[in-house]
């Protein structure tokens, strides 16, 4: 298993990136900071909680459709790599690897997180779980686990990019990260991918707000995340989870609402940064998307869509394509 330390270069980079952030106008997060240790452990929890049915949607498409899933994937008999990004605890994809193992296709799995932990536990689960897979964790971003794949024509890429986490792009940026992911694979190779659809906005609405608080404290998880690495000193008990529905745009968005006039003290640039009473931080925008747009972004991204797999109720689509 490749792993990583956070190096002393990459705390001055999440601080440059989040310092910018906050002293824009308006004030933004990025949201891959909600992944350390402690933000992916909340997000593991928010999959099992009962609004948010993304989780189940996508777990009902893999136990209803696994097998034809793994036999569309495979153009020919060539080993398989099996690239996840932003694996988690892998307790979708697991349905999938069974049913590779039971139609006996030669793969490995390449899971890719950028928390350390998630790898770990991971790895070592199914090692234990699942005997005989092959298996490489890698603690990496996105694009730098990419970078790794291997070009030989003997072994067809499938990456997988499940959970509607795609949503999290803006449009644009949707487009440009889709055709990086192209740009690294060959032809044949597939990319399967999850999209949360539009639907009755009250649902969507109740998927980011929980009535555990669960996704609050994924999101003012950020504000600790600050203080301990960053030495900030956020009184998390003056924000509140904020989270918002916008049929027109067809985006969930999260803030962090600034209940008081107040500064905060970051001792990692010795700078005091204002936030107003009822001041906003955007950290999260989640997109749902209808059938048209998930062809347009795959043709723009230089893929073509093969199939699409829906679950029961409509509400979310895994959908193949390829290069
Ligand atoms: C992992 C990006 C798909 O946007 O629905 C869940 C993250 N944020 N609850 C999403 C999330 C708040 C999730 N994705």
């Amino acid at each position: 298993m490749q792993t990583h330390k956070q190096t002393l270069e990459q705390t001055h980079l999440i601080t440059k990136e989040v310092i910018e952030g906050l002293k824009a106008q308006p004030k933004y997060i990025l949201s891959k900071y909600f992944y350390d240790d402690k933000g992916s452990e909340l997000f593991t929890q928010i999959m099992h909680i009962p609004e948010y049915y993304l989780t189940d949607s996508e777990l009902n498409i893999f136990k209803k459709y696994s097998r034809q899933i793994v036999n569309s994937l495979m153009v020919d008999s060539r080993p398989v790599n099996l690239i996840e990004l932003g694996a988690g605890d892998g307790f979708k994809t697991r349905l999938l690897i069974e049913a590779m193992m039971k139609e006996k296709v030669d793969f490995s799995y390449v899971p890719i997180d950028i928390s350390e932990e998630a790898i770990t536990q991971l790895q070592t689960k199914f090692e234990k779980e699942l005997p005989g897979l092959e298996i490489e964790g890698k603690v990496k971003d996105y694009e730098a686990g990419l970078g790794d794949l291997q070009y030989d024509a003997a072994s067809q890429n499938v990456v997988l990019f499940l959970g509607s986490t795609i949503g999290n792009f803006e449009r644009k940026d949707a487009v440009d990260f889709l055709r990086m992911i192209n740009q690294k694979l060959k032809k044949d190779d597939v990319l399967v991918i999850g999209f949360d659809l539009v639907k009755d906005p009250e649902i969507i609405l109740k998927a980011y707000s929980d009535k555990q608080g669960i996704t609050s404290s994924f999101n003012l998880n950020l504000l600790e995340r600050f203080n301990r690495e960053l030495g900030a000193d956020f009184d998390v008990s003056n924000f509140r989870h904020y989270p918002v529905y916008d049929p027109l745009s067809k985006a969930a968005k999260s803030f962090l609402l600034s209940e008081k006039d107040q500064d905060v003290f970051f001792e990692a640039i010795g700078e005091t940064i204002h936030f107003d009473k009822w001041e906003c931080i955007f950290t999260e925008i989640s997109r749902k998307f209808d059938i048209s747009t998930v062809n347009q972004l795959s043709k723009e991204a230089g893929f073509s869509v093969y199939k699409n797999f829906a679950d029961d109720a409509v509400y979310f689509i895994d959908s193949l394509w390829k290069k």
